[in-house]
């Protein structure tokens, strides 16, 4: 549990709290490059670290994230005109260009020097792999982005996708780095004679309680959830929590799987879930895949509504708060332990059903939320030290620190797993010999 004072501190994200001047040293991921698919095309309203902005690409190609508000008497510049060289304000045309310098004011005389002292807030952008990355902060020259494996695949080869997720950016990150709940949430009607034997799948349905190890690393915290597999062997999920939204979870082969999750605060109440990975293989047979023959338990991204221009009206699921995400009480008591369709909405509903914002003062945590104590632990640490003495984290100007991966081992029994598994766990390195098939046939090992 969490006093009620701490809670606000990991939880509260907007301009001048604690917690949004953490997430202000790093770049964060504002918006998919296919939200704005073409030069010229329509800003889209943005909520981000609960700031109203404005994302464009202009005539030229660029990408700007303004404030939404007009800095002359605030109309919102979502109705702007995009023009080559930047946004213009249809209340009285002033015009706007990436770095927020007013570049025309034509409602004042030409004589006028006024648009030299007027400035948008605007937020420097880079793209890259299909994510618009922003930084929010206060340096003149940002620090470099993360080197996040999957947002640095050669052309052709990643994929991206996005999720609008209705609660506080923490619980639904605690979710990610919560491996007990896979047995029990999505797996829990799934017997453990309907695993193929000797693999992950297996392992996993056999002991549906892991013991946990959980280590400070210097991009977070990593965590290993073991369980038996062979008679002197363990089976090993190894995850990551990565300052400071990011999560890389255990599922697929540790040394093969190349997956990271940004649950990226929109405001206090709101998270963009944004997914960075491989191009899917089709056909690869493993439990990777996007399709299985277990009731509700597919991995990959949920049916969603069609974007709409609205502030929460991006990347919504079908399958929502408003439908009780379509469960269906026959499945549920026939052969699905939800009767929600889908891993991610089974998540998404239950995050999303602890309220906007959980109180942690009432929980009762256990010896399997280790992970989750430990990662707030370092999440509160980094926003004091920041706080008090400026001091940022390692992670904010090393982007080397990101450059690992999570995933299943299996080790011998006596084995110091981090150790065991140090050239596994680092990224941009291939490892041929990997058995994928040892995932087995149940999504989420
Ligand atoms: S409010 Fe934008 S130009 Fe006047
Ligand atoms: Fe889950």
């Amino acid at each position: 549990m969490l006093s009620k004072e701490d809670n606000e501190l990991l939880t509260r994200v907007g301009p001048g709290t604690p917690m949004g001047d953490l997430m202000r040293q790093y770049w964060v991921p504002a918006l998919l490059s296919e939200e704005l698919p073409a030069p010229g095309c329509p800003p889209v309203r943005i909520r981000l670290l609960g700031e109203s902005l404005v994302a464009f690409r202009t005539g030229t190609g660029e990408v700007g994230l303004l404030e939404h508000a007009c800095p002359h008497r605030g109309a919102s510049l979502f109705f702007g005109r995009n023009e080559a060289d930047g946004l213009r304000c249809v209340y009285h045309g002033w015009k706007f260009d990436v770095a927020g310098r007013c570049i025309d004011m034509p409602s004042e005389p030409p004589e006028s020097t006024f648009k030299h002292r007027v400035r948008a807030t605007a937020y420097p952008c880079r793209e890259r792999n299909g994510v618009v990355w922003a930084y929010l902060g206060p340096r003149a020259t940002p620090p470099p982005l993360p080197d996040l494996e999957p947002n640095m695949l050669p052309a052709g080869t990643w994929t991206v996708a996005a999720v609008l997720r209705e609660c506080n950016w923490l619980q639904a990150l605690e979710g990610d780095i919560d491996t007990a709940h896979l047995g029990f949430l999505h797996l829990g009607a799934i017997p453990v004679d309907a695993a193929t034997p000797g693999t992950f799948s297996e392992y996993t349905l056999r002991d549906r309680a892991p013991r946990y190890q959980v280590a400070v690393t210097d991009y977070g915290t990593m965590y290993g959830a073991y369980r038996p597999a062979g008679a002197d062997t363990y089976y090993w999920r190894i995850a990551h929590f990565l300052l400071p939204f990011y999560t890389m979870p255990p599922v697929g082969v540790l040394g093969h799987k190349i997956v990271v999750r940004a649950w990226v605060p929109m405001d206090d109440e709101h998270t963009m879930f944004i997914m960075m990975g491989p191009r899917p293989t089709t056909g690869s047979g493993t439990s990777n895949g996007s399709t299985t023959t277990f009731e509700g338990a597919t991995l990959g991204r949920p049916p969603l509504l069609p974007n709409t221009t609205d502030w929460y009206g991006r990347w919504r699921p079908v399958a929502n708060s408003t439908n009780d995400y379509l469960i269906d009480r026959e499945k549920q008591r026939t052969r699905s332990y939800t009767g929600i369709d889908g891993i991610h909405m089974q998540d998404q509903a239950i995050t999303e059903s602890m309220g906007p914002i959980v109180d942690r003062s009432k929980e009762r945590l256990s010896s399997s939320d280790t992970m989750i104590i430990k990662t707030r632990q370092v999440l509160l640490q980094a926003v004091k030290a920041l706080r008090t003495t400026g001091a940022t984290p390692l992670s904010v100007d090393d982007p080397s620190v990101y450059r690992v991966r999570a995933g299943g081992v299996v080790l011998p029994r006596d084995a110091d797993w981090i150790e065991a598994t140090r050239e596994l766990r680092a990224a941009f390195v291939e490892h041929p010999g990997l058995d994928l098939s040892i995932t087995g046939n149940v999504p989420g090992a």
